[in-house]
């Protein structure tokens, strides 16, 4: 396999885009060897086991390795993205799962194991996408329930798929999927449903000054990074936010977001400014701010 291993490196080493071609590399191998070898299910069993490849995967690898050389992201090539605790279909309908809002994922689990524990919790989310944030949530707490609001039918296809691979068939029972039909709807969706423990999301936070890498502008959704496509209020949703809370949260509850390090900051000030003293950020593993947590 170390043959096939270099082969790849070099194609993607002659591309020079390419940022981390060996984890690519691996997630490529992982990929055709799990198909053909039901030993082989995660990167440590390749690894360990470090099969041989037949001349049909060879090929395969190869043609994965050259279509990625043309700049679509090898998520969307295979189909998958792992996220925190499983593996999720993706396709271009919605954004790619970023290692980064796992530290979302787990800024919420460890709060939900620390103060709500098995009790029920009612939860909403903006901007559902893929489905890997609600999911998560339900796939780790049988007493957990929710809503979830996402404008892109096709990532609503895509999320549903998810929650029912990985939630279970009967997973409408616990999540409440809402489809708002205007992009600037914000969190004034979920007034009707009462109040929650728990709101989050992942909003579309993309100003159109900030610098963005080219194969994520071409190959992501736009109504994915920018709010409000065409505006220049990236601070949309956490403004919306700002303006519902008191309807939305339930005493003793805690909103988390992913935020822009770039202007976390800023944020954390208008919620404080808001009133929402009890608001701090929560740093990613390189130590810049990447969640904002709002306690009531
Ligand atoms: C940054 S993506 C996050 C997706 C997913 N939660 C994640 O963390 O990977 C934001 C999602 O919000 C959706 N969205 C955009 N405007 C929205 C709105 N006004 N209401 C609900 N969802 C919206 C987009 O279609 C997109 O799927």
């Amino acid at each position: 396999m170390q043959a096939l291993r270099e082969r790849l490196l070099s194609i993607f080493n002659e591309a020079l885009h390419q940022k981390s071609p060996e984890a690519e590399v691996d997630l490529i191998l992982l990929h055709l060897f799990r198909q053909k070898d039901r030993q082989i299910r995660n990167f440590s069993d390749l690894r360990t086991q470090n099969p041989d490849p037949d001349s049909i995967l060879e090929l395969e690898a190869i043609r994965i390795a050259e279509k990625r050389c043309t700049g679509i992201p090898l998520q969307h090539i295979l189909g998958i993205q792992f996220f925190y605790e499983h593996e999720y279909k993706v396709n271009d309908s919605t954004l790619i799962p970023r290692p980064e809002t796992e530290i979302l994922a787990d800024a919420m689990i460890q709060w939900i194991r620390l103060y709500k524990g098995n009790l029920p919790l009612r939860f909403a989310e903006l901007g559902l996408g893929s489905g890997i944030l609600s999911t998560e949530i339900l796939a780790e707490f049988k007493s957990a329930s929710g809503f979830a609001s996402e404008v892109a039918p096709a990532a609503i296809a895509l999320a549903r798929h998810n929650l029912e691979r990985i939630v279970g068939a009967d997973f409408e029972k616990r999540i409440t999927i809402l489809e708002p039909n205007d992009p600037r709807s914000g969190f004034e969706i979920f007034a009707r449903h009462g109040k929650f423990d728990l709101i989050f999301s992942n909003p579309p936070y993309v100003s159109i000054s900030d610098e963005i890498e080219d194969e994520v502008l071409k190959h992501e959704p736009h109504g994915a990074l920018f709010p409000e496509v065409g505006s220049d209020s990236p601070d949309f949703f956490y403004d919306n936010f700002l303006l519902h809370f008191s309807i939305l949260m339930s005493p003793g509850g805690s909103a988390f977001f992913e935020v822009p390090h770039e202007r976390a900051e800023e944020i954390l000030e208008k919620f404080k400014n808001a009133g929402i003293y009890n608001s701090k950020l929560i740093l990613d593993l390189t130590g810049r701010p990447r969640v904002l947590q709002a306690s009531f």
